[in-house]
């Protein structure tokens, strides 16, 4: 016998299955999980976005089918993105009434508005002809408080239509108060905001441009956060609080998680985590080449957005995830 080796062993915890499953601290369920959709003005079958493998522009159709299925796999909510047939430099189509977001909320919200709670991109970008979140002053830049106004219509249309949530994710200051305050004003006191609160000029936003035909040449670095950055995402939380927000959200999830852990510690609301349409695009191309076993990185993805403090995450994977859950 050789000497006795008094090992602490960690190891134990991990030796079956049923260890493992009995000690794990971070559970997903679909209850938090939101399936962010796109639907297109004027196609009669959906358009598959090429820089999103299995992921498609919807017609009014098959959107309603896709939120049906949502519910079915008991999701907790959608994220709807409106494509319009026509975009101009103050994006009307963003207020119109019968505009495509709105005929989609009118649509989704009678088929699952009682099992999936439905919320409504609140931005410009894809209904302006420059692509940019908001409307341009003068010299081209894009003008806050002028911004704010079109926001306030917006959320106003978008609840008359029937959202329960609506998400302002332009990055504007005070658009958290102005559309409080607009919804307010109009009768909307139930309709809730989650506020892209820390939402950051990210590479990872590329395949979305796709998604919703955007035109947008340049960046949005004056008014997204820049990566290097993290004191401001706590000033902007403060700020959306303040004004506010019922939810908060940091955006995009993956290369943010310190940022979502330190917003998560001191939030009093609920905090959400975007895993954006990068992230998405990366995970499935690299499991397309083999390269990685897309299940496992999918639920490891997840997982870690949660352990980082995220309470929802907006997924394009929601149903799939959902059901790999359900097993
Ligand atoms: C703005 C908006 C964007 C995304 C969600 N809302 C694009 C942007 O800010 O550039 C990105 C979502 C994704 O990449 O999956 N309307």
């Amino acid at each position: 016998m050789g000497v006795q080796i008094p090992v602490v062993r960690p190891r134990r915890l991990r030796t079956t299955p049923a260890v493992r499953r009995l000690v794990a601290e971070t559970r997903l369920h679909p209850a938090e999980l939101i399936l962010p959709l796109f639907v297109r003005e004027g196609i009669t079958s959906p358009v598959p976005i090429s820089s999103m493998p299995g992921i498609v522009q919807h017609t009014r159709d098959t959107l309603r089918k896709a939120a049906v299925e949502a519910a079915e796999a008991g999701l907790g909510g959608l994220m709807l993105f409106g494509i319009p047939a026509v975009q101009d430099a103050v994006g009307s189509e963003g207020t119109n009434p019968e505009g495509i977001l709105q005929q989609a909320i009118r649509d989704v919200v009678a088929e699952v508005g009682d099992q999936l709670v439905i919320m409504s991109d609140l931005c410009l970008d894809e209904y302006t002809d420059h692509g940019h979140c908001g409307v341009l002053a003068e010299d081209g830049s894009v003008d806050n408080d002028a911004t704010l106004v079109r926001y306030a219509e917006m959320a106003v249309v978008q609840a008359d239509a029937g959202v329960h949530m609506v998400g302002p994710s332009g990055m504007m200051d005070g658009q958290i108060a102005v559309v409080r305050e607009a919804l307010d004003q109009a009768g909307h006191q139930d309709v809730a905001v989650l506020a892209y609160t820390a939402k950051y000029a990210s590479a990872f936003f590329g395949p979305f441009r796709e998604a919703v035909g955007s035109s947008l040449r340049g960046d949005r670095r004056s008014y997204q956060q820049d990566p290097a950055n993290a004191r401001e995402a706590l000033r902007e939380l403060e700020l959306d609080l303040a004004e506010g927000a019922d939810l908060v959200m940091v955006k995009p999830a993956m290369a943010y998680l310190d940022i979502l852990r330190q917003v998560a510690d001191v939030s009093p609301v609920p905090v959400a985590a975007y895993q954006v349409s990068g992230e998405y695009a990366m995970v499935e191309a690299a499991a397309a080449n083999g390269w990685i076993d897309r299940e496992r990185a999918i639920m490891e993805t997840l997982t870690s957005i949660r352990r980082a403090g995220a309470d929802q995450v907006l997924t394009y994977w929601a149903v799939e995830a959902a059901r790999m859950l359900r097993g």
